[in-house]
């Protein structure tokens, strides 16, 4: 990071703040604090307004996620709350494109958690928990798919714990456990806040329009397989302006080796901003690997990123490494209309 732009950047921050937000002071003590501080349950609870609460739980009046989520009406128009209770609820669940407005609320992601064993060819088909819904938000869930890692060269690896195909779809202090294939972030709008997110090949991956904000990502060690897996793996369409995934002030550890990301597309479109990545990032950064088009347009970069694995020496030449004027309309969260939509953001 060379010394120049700092300077003027925290200026500008500083005066968007004091100039743009209506109640300045305010919106200055939130920046001060950390995310962890400012949303939680019943924060988005109050923001939503919802009017019915469907409670689910073994002494509830709904047993299973999908009996509540069937509940809701088709073409629901207002805010419901899915509220599941402590422990672990097992079994797929879905969420059909004709219910919206749907928050599902745990207790925090140590405590409530879906479970789901599937593995298949295919990403959907394994999924543990879908949104196919626009307008949902998550709260302090952990998403579970139980698959075992299974054997060397069998296609059955996809297990994935979440997919999410809604447009403005938020989860916030969530956990996706999967042993594969992790977060299929398959299409439209979305907001992490606090997840933490682990896997070992593609654990990230679809056409999404997604920013992570202070994720914690794990990177598992894989056995079944002889190439260094990766983080992400965006697919962004070569007609579309507007996908990307962003990672912002947020950290990269773990156990073995893997590639930031993998090039699946002309036009693949990732970023880590602030964020430590530990020695588990291979040198080289970003990888290839099973594609053969061309690099030119692709758009993998890292943009004041600290830690060992953030070594610019041997990273691959067609990686960029932004300035802060590149990297600036993906440090806001502008960058998914947030302000448009979210109940509530980290700045
Ligand atoms: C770089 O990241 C650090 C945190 O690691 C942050 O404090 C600083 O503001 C960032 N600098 C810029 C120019 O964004």
């Amino acid at each position: 990071m060379d010394r120049p732009c700092l300077l003027p950047f925290l200026l500008l921050a500083a005066a968007a703040v004091l100039t743009s937000a209506p109640g300045g002071a305010l919106a200055k003590s939130k920046l001060a604090k950390k995310s962890d501080d400012i949303v939680n349950g019943p924060l988005l609870t109050d923001k939503l307004k919802a009017k019915r609460t469907l409670i689910v739980g073994p002494d509830e009046e709904f047993k299973t996620v999908q009996s509540a989520i069937d509940a809701v009406p088709a073409g629901n128009t207002e805010w419901i709350i899915v509220h599941l209770r402590s422990g672990v609820h097992n079994g797929k669940v879905v969420i059909p494109k004709d219910k919206p407005f749907i928050f599902v609320r745990g207790n925090g992601k140590g405590r409530t958690s879906i479970s789901h064993e599937s593995s298949s060819p295919d990403n959907a088909e394994s999924a543990a928990f879908t949104v196919n819904a626009d307008n949902v938000i998550v709260f302090g869930v952990s998403f579970r798919n139980t698959a075992r890692a299974g054997l060397v060269n069998n296609q059955e690896i996809r297990s994935v714990s979440a997919m999410v195909a809604g447009d403005k779809v938020a989860f916030y202090h969530c956990a996706f456990y999967s042993p594969h294939h992790t977060l299929f972030d398959s299409a439209g709008r979305h907001y992490y806040e606090s997840c933490y997110i682990q896997g070992n090949i593609d654990f990230i991956f679809g056409s999404g329009q997604s920013m992570f904000q202070c994720p914690e990502i794990f990177v598992k060690p894989d056995r079944r397989t002889e190439i260094l897996g990766s983080i992400t793996a965006h697919d962004r369409k070569v007609d579309d302006d507007t996908s990307g995934f962003v990672f912002l002030k947020g950290k990269v550890y773990g156990v073995g080796e893997v590639y930031l990301g993998r090039v699946t597309a002309p036009d693949s479109r990732v970023i880590f901003a602030d964020t430590y990545l530990s020695k588990t990032i291979n040198p080289a950064g970003w990888t290839t690997i099973g594609y053969t088009g061309s690099t030119d347009k692709v758009m993998l970069a890292e943009f004041n990123c600290t830690g060992p694995g953030s070594d610019a020496a041997k990273r691959v030449p067609w990686s960029r490494r932004f300035t802060l004027n590149e990297a600036t309309k993906y440090l806001t969260i502008d960058f998914i209309n947030g302000k448009e939509w979210l109940p509530a953001y980290y700045y």
